[in-house]
């Protein structure tokens, strides 16, 4: 099966100081269409000392640069021409999203909207960053002014691909900082695309800077260099733990938005096909590679086995396909390691829980990284495929008795990225929602994201919070300016 014209096989430099450069090594590294297997681009793969010339740019464009200077105004102006461009080419962008994360052609043009929409948000912020007048006694004054952090280390991966680089670079930028941006190597092609029309929309060279390479190797050196003032990364937890220990050489400040094992909640007293919708919604949008994924569905008792017999019925028509047919409801995941991971849960799932539907890979392809969405069912919140994060469409659902059994279950977790809660009864919503240790909670929806609410985590999936108007204060400096207004001598001594 092949998802319809092929692609041309292309090369893509890194992006550094205004130019397009190679990596030193002269090495590049290849690029996949998840659907068909087949290369679609080659990346310049950036060695350490291509980190440090990257670094040292934005360093320059910080320090002595004409960014942090530009009016608020004028750095708004400019992101929001920037946001422009996005929306002039989004057909394409969409397209190239889809292509390489295999993510469905629809979904894909409902991130490369987002993305524009946060430049705009961020854009409209500018401008609005505020110091305070703090209430010193009469003989002096006191106040705050907000500075920009300066050079940021951002590392995203390959879910969101452009989403996931707009949450950073456009606060990022609004704020005033100068940015070293590292794609997921599975994913650079849309930020790659962008790279150079930041220059043209107005961003004086050298202030966002996009390197591509192995997370082990390019990604490191960006967190360890002494020359990155903060870093800004969504990943694995595993990641996030080994970026703390290695930003600890620096101090330097560190965001985290990390993995999930997200509860949806379901009451007997909810909408009946709202939730087995908002069930199937909450866990399988984009493949399941989502970190607030609500791949553990609690369910209550009374109703357990037949919303399980429903969703089950409903799962039976999500449609597979290649990513670029508007009728696909689900593409291939991301890569051949994805599809490896996720193939190992479904053999664990098996063994721990038992199988609703799916597991296993579609035999309807040829090629391509499918897997079947999968319901787990009678699963222990202590098994493994209910703690772990699998990052693919498969579901555990558990069964609960009563309010305080549900609260319990979903709050049993190493993570609390996000959970959410259907019923009828507001009563029992909002306190539910009040016993949730978890950074983003939704009632009777899941996944619903907008650029003016903030998104983090409590607990292992990270701290710090991106979008709204915390999504800015992550990259804001604090500066209390203390004036003394008494000319006699302070007269200590
Ligand atoms: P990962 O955490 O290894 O990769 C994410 C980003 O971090 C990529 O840009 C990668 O190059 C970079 N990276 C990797 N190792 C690094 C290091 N030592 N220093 C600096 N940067 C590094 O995630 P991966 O391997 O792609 O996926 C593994 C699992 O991680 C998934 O199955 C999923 O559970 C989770 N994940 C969670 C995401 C989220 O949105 N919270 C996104 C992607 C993956
Ligand atoms: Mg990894």
């Amino acid at each position: 099966m092949s998802s319809g014209t092929k692609a041309v096989v292309r090369t893509y430099q890194n992006y550094v100081g205004g130019k397009w450069v190679d990596g030193s090594a002269g090495e590049t590294f290849p690029v996949y269409d998840p659907s068909t297997e087949e290369v679609i681009a080659q990346v310049a793969s950036a060695t350490a000392a291509d980190v440090d010339s990257a670094v040292k740019t934005a360093r320059a464009a910080f320090d002595s640069g004409p960014w942090a200077t530009t009016t608020a105004q004028e750095r708004g102006r400019i992101l929001y021409k920037f946001a422009e461009k996005i929306r002039q080419n989004a057909a394409h962008l969409a397209e190239i999203e889809c292509r390489n994360s295999g993510k469905p052609i629809v979904e894909a043009e409902y991130d490369i909207a987002d993305a524009a929409t946060c430049f705009e948000y961020y854009a409209g912020m500018a401008n609005k960053v505020l110091g305070h007048v703090n209430p010193v006694p009469a003989n002096a004054l006191s106040f705050t002014m907000r500075e920009p952090v300066g050079v940021a280390g951002q590392i995203v991966p390959w879910n969101y691909p452009l989403v996931m680089a707009s949450w950073k670079l456009a606060p990022a930028l609004a704020a005033g900082c100068a940015c070293v941006l590292k794609p997921a190597e599975q994913t650079p092609l849309t930020a790659m695309e962008v790279a150079s029309w930041f220059e043209e929309c107005g961003v004086p060279p050298g202030v966002v800077n996009i390197i591509n390479g192995p997370g082990e190797t390019t990604g490191a050196a960006l967190v360890a260099h002494p020359g990155v003032d903060k870093i800004a990364f969504t990943g694995s937890a595993a990641v996030g733990k080994i970026i703390v220990k290695s930003a600890a050489d620096t101090l330097k400040r560190v965001t985290l938005e990390l993995g999930g094992k997200s509860p949806n909640i379901f009451f007997a007293d909810a909408d009946w096909e709202a939730s087995v919708d908002g069930a199937l919604f909450g866990v399988f949008i984009n493949q399941g590679e989502v970190c607030s994924a609500g791949s553990r569905i609690l369910v209550e008792k009374k109703i357990y086995s037949k919303f399980v017999e429903a969703m089950t019925e409903k799962a039976k028509r999500i449609k597979l396909g290649p990513p670029l047919e508007r009728e696909t409801k689900m593409g291939p995941l991301v890569s051949k390691e994805q599809h490896d991971r996720v193939s190992s849960y479904l053999a664990l799932g098996k063994k721990e829980a038992k199988v609703a539907i799916g597991g296993g890979r579609p035999t309807a392809f040829g090629k391509g990284y499918y897997v079947e969405p999968t319901i787990f069912y009678d699963v222990d919140n202590n098994a493994r495929i209910s703690r772990e994060e699998i990052f693919g469409p498969v579901a555990s659902v558990i069964p609960f008795d009563g309010e305080p059994d549900a609260i319990r279950i979903a709050n049993d977790s190493p993570y609390g990225l996000a959970a959410a809660v259907w019923t009828r009864d507001i009563y029992k919503a909002f306190r539910v929602v009040k016993s949730l240790r978890a950074g983003i909670i939704w009632v009777n929806h899941m996944q619903p994201t907008y650029v003016e609410a903030p998104w983090g985590g409590y607990k292992q999936s990270g701290f710090g919070r991106e979008l709204g108007p915390s999504g800015i204060e992550e990259y804001l400096e604090t500066k209390q300016v203390f004036v003394n207004l008494d000319e006699a001598p302070i007269g200590w001594y």
